[in-house]
């Protein structure tokens, strides 16, 4: 829902710090943390911003657009929403009104396959426009059915995960109980107690549930048989053989997201994918990891041309957008920004996060004299 711009919430900071106060502390933690010290969460977003940017004031200025074409569409903007598990937890209907806010402004939204919204509803919501994240499963006729289902539904675009071959070790995580679905705690109703908006909310539209996968789970399954259900269903660990598959038979668009060295990128080129997103899964896996911003740097000079390079993890801002654009991706995906977003302002939330980082990002295409997204790699100092 397109609303006038409350300016009581000016930077993605205002909006986190709001949802820390709003939402119970055991959905904020799980928003904002990641795994063991969360070194690598706090390396990719200072990473980034040690890209310096380089302005051209005595240009002929004729205007600038952020307008950006990827896989034969054009986005208004060069960023997008990337696959959150569990969004209802952090705000009930989170996947719902960040899909439709995607597609009010044209950017995508991508479905994770554990979200809490379905495939179909999705995709009713965006016209088809959403991107789906398979996580694999082991069973192949439920990967087949999922797949016949995004195809079915008009999804164009599937991302596939190499970088869950494991679970994090998330300290927050283990210690507020959160396990699927989250333990109810003596800490964990007082943080509910004291987040009446989310309570009642929650009360209102019911316990979060996975609704793409409901079809597949016994339906006596209660939500504590879920963990069990997920850890038979899902394995993680993509082989070279298991995406052959996926991409004999995919169809549309599919990317390689969690792409964290060049190896993995060259195979993602030989096996004919069509993009790949750098990711370290925003600091939730591997905390002795490389910043996405620095991994990037040599899959972009081996391998720009040959195959969409996308980024995410820990871009927050609109300079973030355009330090990782002139160091060269394609396009690029934020995850907590828009949690954040929905988690401070529930149903407009989504629209807010947007219309915050498209005014950020113009200011500097304008500030910078760089006509196009694609031309910050220009104004990069080196
Ligand atoms: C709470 C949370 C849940 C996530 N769940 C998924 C998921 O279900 N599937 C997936 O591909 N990535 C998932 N991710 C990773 C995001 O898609 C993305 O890579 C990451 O959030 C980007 O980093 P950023 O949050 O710093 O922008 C999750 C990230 C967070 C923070």
């Amino acid at each position: 829902m397109k609303q006038e711009f409350n300016p009581n919430y000016p930077s993605i900071d205002s909006l986190r710090r709001k949802a820390k106060c709003k939402i119970p502390g055991f959905a904020f933690d799980y928003v904002d943390g990641a795994c063991n010290e969360e070194l690598n969460l706090r390396k990719n977003t200072q990473e980034i911003r040690e890209v310096e940017l380089k302005p051209y004031y005595l240009r002929d200025y004729d205007g600038t657009s952020m307008k950006t074409e990827l896989f034969g569409e054009i986005y208004d903007a060069p960023f997008g929403i990337a696959p959150i598990g569990l969004q209802g937890l952090t705000w009930p209907g989170a996947a719902e009104i960040l899909a439709k806010a995607a597609f009010e402004h044209n950017i995508p939204y991508t479905l994770s396959t554990v979200s809490t919204a379905s495939i179909e509803k999705i995709a009713e919501i965006t016209e088809g426009k959403a991107w789906f994240q398979l996580y694999h499963p082991a069973d192949e006729a439920i990967r087949d059915d999922i797949m016949d289902r995004c195809k079915a539904a008009g999804i164009k675009n599937l991302m596939i995960l190499a970088d869950t071959p494991t679970f994090g070790y998330r300290n927050k995580e283990i210690k507020n109980g959160l396990a699927i679905p989250p333990r109810m705690t003596f800490k964990n109703i007082l943080q509910i107690l004291v987040s009446p908006h989310w309570a009642i909310e929650t009360l209102r539209q019911g316990q979060p549930e996975f609704q793409t996968l409901k079809k597949y789970m016994d339906s006596k399954m209660d939500l504590r048989h879920l963990a069990l259900f997920m850890n038979k269903t899902f394995d993680g660990r993509l082989s070279e053989d298991r995406v052959k598959k996926i991409r004999d038979k995919w169809d549309g668009n599919l990317i390689l997201k969690g792409v964290a060295s060049t190896e993995d990128a060259k195979k993602a080129v030989d096996l004919g994918l069509d993009g790949l997103i750098v990711s370290n899964h925003g600091g939730r896996q591997l905390d002795a990891g490389q910043s996405t911003i620095k991994a990037m740097a040599e899959i972009v000079e081996q391998y720009k041309g040959q195959i969409k390079i996308m980024m995410d993890s820990g871009v927050r801002i609109g300079p973030d957008i355009a330090r990782t654009l002139a160091s060269g991706a394609d396009f690029v995906f934020m995850g907590r920004s828009f949690m954040y977003g929905v988690g401070a302002l529930g149903k407009v939330g989504g629209d807010h996060t947007i219309t915050i980082l498209k005014k950020q990002l113009q200011q500097i295409l304008d500030q910078c004299c760089c006509k196009t997204p694609a031309d910050f790699p220009k104004h990069l100092v080196k």
